[in-house]
């Protein structure tokens, strides 16, 4: 091998936030990585190595790949000489919450159809699949194989890694994440991953100038396991996440009524290295393409086996109260809403994203206009999204924040984005025809706010 024993021949199947992230950083590091996907307009962008994602530093990432990062929508071309194939599909939620795996069989079946008689293949699922679909891969796949007579010629590994990155941090979790879980029933499926991976768990890179090695990050640990407890880690990590963030707003509530505040509260409880500070930011609750799924999908793996998940029942439950509640604070300031002019500030599920969806924001938008207020929103980058997702609702969409306060009689901050805390709130009060803001996200200081004439209602506080 001309470029070296540590270098692999890799295809990923999807370019989503997962396939995209780690494509880019797997051919940064030295390997010859092939992204495979099927919608044409994507690829059209990808070719150009346009990011069809808003993601900090992919782009330029990207851009520093050179020959190593290639593009196509010819899956079974592309596997035909690959090391290693690592499925990204979606798995969208069912009605009943379950996760939908028929992309990754799909792509699991369309993939062992391109794989060559005689060689060892390596097929690694990355996306958040239901416990048990790693077993069923390996089925479906074999079942392929001996469909086209090289059953006992062809040998697949499949290999469960489930991904831990954030959106709006997907690199710097991908190239310093805090570990690396491998599930696989035989010791090579672990030696192959850990070979992809090799750079990172060694930390044997150099770090890109825009994403620098984090100060004091210590070296990931390698968690080799069996793939149904590695399909289980992904779940469980986070459902706690989202638990910890569904405990402190049901604190929140309580601090309300007695006066306490919660970021003071949340910062005495995180200083317990059993607690941790992370994940304890009260406010409109947690959205996004992971923790509404993935809990909904604990919750169905949970029902399909006559076994009960109350606490996971109640995080989704006092998540979607709070959307309400901030809504019910805004009804009671303005002696309700019902043709009020109601700004919302941030319709992104976090900031950092495009993404909008499951967005709380989004869901404060569509419950303030279902009580007849006068919507008017803003972000400064999901606006479009955003209005492809409000399709139908009348709402008023800005390009300035300035602009939307003009004559509005509320503000609602939805999402955080650092630079709503610059906003002049002087001058945007003065513009507003009363001067209310509901922080949604606790992002501006009570006291500052009330100095420049706002009537404050934060979360918890
Ligand atoms: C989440 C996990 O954090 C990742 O570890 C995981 O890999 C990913 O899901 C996934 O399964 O793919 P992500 O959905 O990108 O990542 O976003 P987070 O940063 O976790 O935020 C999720 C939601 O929680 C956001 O709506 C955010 O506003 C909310 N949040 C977060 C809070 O309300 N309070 C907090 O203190 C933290």
């Amino acid at each position: 091998n001309k470029r070296g024993n540590s270098s692999m021949n890799v295809v990923i199947i999807g370019t989503g936030y997962v396939g995209l992230t780690t494509g880019a950083a797997l051919a940064y590091l030295g390997h010859r990585v092939t992204c495979v996907d099927r919608d044409p307009a994507k690829l059209e962008l990808l070719y150009k190595k346009k990011s069809p994602i808003h993601e900090h530093g992919l782009e330029e990432l990207m851009a520093l790949t050179g020959r190593n990062l290639h593009f196509t929508c010819r899956v079974q071309e592309a596997v035909a000489d690959a090391d290693v194939v690592l499925i990204a599909v979606g798995t969208p939620s069912k009605s009943n919450g379950e996760a939908d795996t028929q992309y990754v069989e799909a792509a699991a079946r369309e993939v062992a159809e391109g794989f060559v008689p005689g060689r060892l293949y390596n097929l690694v699922i990355k996306s958040t699949v239901p416990i048990g679909t790693n077993r069923r891969v390996s089925q479906v796949v074999k079942r392929v194989l001996s469909g086209r007579g090289m059953g006992d010629n062809t040998a697949v590994l499949v290999v469960s890694n489930p991904e831990f990155l954030r959106e709006g941090r997907a690199l710097r979790d991908t190239l310093y994440p805090d570990r690396i879980v491998v599930g696989a029933e035989r010791p090579e499926g672990v030696d192959i991953l850990r070979r992809l991976y090799q750079r990172i768990l060694e930390q044997t890179f150099d770090p890109p100038p825009f994403l620098p090695r984090p100060e004091g990050y210590n070296l990931p640990p390698l968690v080799s396991t069996d793939p149904t407890s590695a399909e289980m880690i992904k779940y469980a990590a986070n459902a706690f996440l989202a638990l910890k963030i569904s405990f402190i707003n049901e604190i929140a509530g309580l601090c309300e009524k007695v006066g306490a505040d919660v970021t003071e509260v949340a910062r005495g409880m995180g200083l317990d290295p059993r607690i941790g500070s992370p994940f304890l930011a009260a406010g409109l609750g947690w959205g996004g393409s992971c923790f509404p799924k993935d809990t909904a999908a604990l919750l169905a793996m949970g029902e399909e086996h006559g076994y009960t998940m109350p606490i996971v029942a109640a995080c989704r439950e006092v998540n979607l109260r709070q959307r309400y509640r901030v809504v019910e604070k805004l009804q009671e300031a303005l002696k309700g809403v019902r043709g009020r002019v109601v700004g919302v500030l941030g319709l992104a599920f976090k900031p950092g994203t495009d993404d909008v969806r499951e967005s709380p924001a989004l869901d404060v938008v569509r419950i303030l206009a279902e009580r007849g207020a006068h919507v008017r929103v803003h972000d400064p980058v999901a606006l479009a999204n955003a209005q492809r997702a409000l399709e139908g609702l009348e709402v008023e969409f800005f390009q300035d924040p300035y602009a939307l306060a003009q004559g509005a009689e509320a503000l609602v901050l939805a999402t955080e984005w650092p630079e709503y805390r610059h906003l002049d709130l002087d001058r945007l009060a003065g513009m507003m025809r009363t001067p209310v803001l509901v922080d949604g996200r606790n992002l501006f200081d009570p006291k500052e706010a009330g100095r420049a004439g706002w009537t404050y209602l934060g979360v918890g506080r």
